[in-house]
């Protein structure tokens, strides 16, 4: 599956470096695209450094990873900037709430908000995974806005009911709603019932 993977500056960097390491172990090609404000969260959240450079946090990022390429968020030659090019998903981890205003309001500025709205546009499955407490009516309103326009909206809310027992179970339980909403095979968290 090609899948486009873009990152945003709401916190949940580790979700993020999940996902992308759940999506390349499943053989997906990924487009990966990370905002600026993405970048910083990487390198304080992954790496307990706000200042570290970008081609270092890229570096230790995509450590170990196949089958990505990665974009600049200024990049609308990129094959995620056209409707015409195949991809199979989208999804958006973490979303923030910048990013979702933007979206709903279909304007774009980068090119994660251009392959996002080329999804919508074309009717194709967007995963948006927003973070934010507590949210505001125009929160609520930007997040009704773009369910109603086809994206799926899975907040970075770990259920407790499995009975987790490390910040990895909450990651993991997140992160396997997402592969589940992209359509991924995964055993990441276990399931309820069986
Ligand atoms: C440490 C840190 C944590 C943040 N956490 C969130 C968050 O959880 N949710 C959110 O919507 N924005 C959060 N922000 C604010 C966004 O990064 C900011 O609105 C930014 O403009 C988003 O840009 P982007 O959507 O292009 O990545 C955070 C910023 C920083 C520096």
């Amino acid at each position: 599956m090609n899948i486009f993977l873009g990152i945003t500056g709401a916190s949940g960097a580790p979700y993020a470096a999940r996902l992308l390491s759940s999506l390349t172990a499943s053989g997906c090609e990924v487009g990966l695209c990370i905002s600026s404000a993405g970048y910083e969260i990487l390198a304080t959240e992954l790496y307990a450094d706000p200042d570290m450079s970008r081609d270092l946090v890229r570096e230790r990022f995509l450590e170990g990873q196949r089958g990505v390429t990665v974009y600049e968020p200024d990049d609308w030659r990129a094959p995620y900037a056209s409707g015409s090019a195949k991809v199979d998903a989208y999804v958006v981890c973490p979303c923030s709430m910048g990013t979702a205003g933007t979206l709903a309001s279909g304007t774009m500025s980068n090119l994660i908000h251009r392959a996002a709205s080329v999804a919508i546009k074309e009717g194709r499955r967007l995963v948006l995974v927003p973070r934010e407490t507590p949210l505001s009516s125009i929160h609520l309103e930007t997040l009704l806005k773009l369910r109603q326009a086809g994206a799926v909206i899975l907040f970075a809310a770990p259920g407790f009911y499995h009975g987790s027992e490390s910040v990895d179970d909450l990651v993991n339980f997140v992160v396997a709603r997402c592969l589940d909403q992209l359509g991924i095979e995964n055993k990441l968290a276990p399931r309820w019932g069986q």
